[in-house]
């Protein structure tokens, strides 16, 4: 559901670009930089503005890897699955934080490939904090203290 503040966003957008579609990419960075994704809702009244589908200006931003349609998790936990995290304990870890938050829609759980960090394994990635020696417990920690 758009507010007052979203179709004013819009309003300014279509005017800044004199109401041409052709512009439509350069819209879609303006919405990225405010929103940090592109809201569907958004993206439909802005089609109606430009009198295009949205299908249409789905197809051209989704084209770039850039635009993301999905409203980004709030925290972003990246393990590293290099060697040196692998063979100490990153598997197990990667499963154990899966099913702790496998019900948290706020989580993401992502893994990466060496950190540079490999005589500290394993090694995690909460948001851009690194912690080094992970485990279950540290990052849940961590991710109770971020959210106070
Ligand atoms: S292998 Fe994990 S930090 Fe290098």
């Amino acid at each position: 559901m758009l507010n007052q503040k979203d179709i004013e966003f819009i309003d300014s957008l279509v005017k800044k670009y004199n109401n041409d579609k052709t512009y439509l990419i350069e819209m879609g960075f303006d919405i990225l930089e405010n929103y940090g994704y592109i809201p569907k809702e958004l993206l439909e009244e802005l089609c109606k503005k430009l009198n295009i589908f949205y299908s249409e200006a789905y197809s051209n931003l989704s084209f770039f890897n850039e635009f993301q349609f999905e409203k980004p998790k709030e925290i972003k936990i990246s393990i590293c699955n290099g060697i040196s995290c692998y063979f100490n304990g990153s598997k197990e870890l990667i499963n154990d934080l899966m099913d702790y938050f496998k019900n948290n829609e706020n989580i993401s759980i992502n893994t990466g490939y060496c950190f540079k960090c490999c005589a500290q394994y394993p090694v995690a990635y909460i948001n851009d904090e690194i912690i080094l020696n992970a485990n279950k417990e540290s990052i849940i920690q961590k991710i109770n203290t971020q959210k106070n």
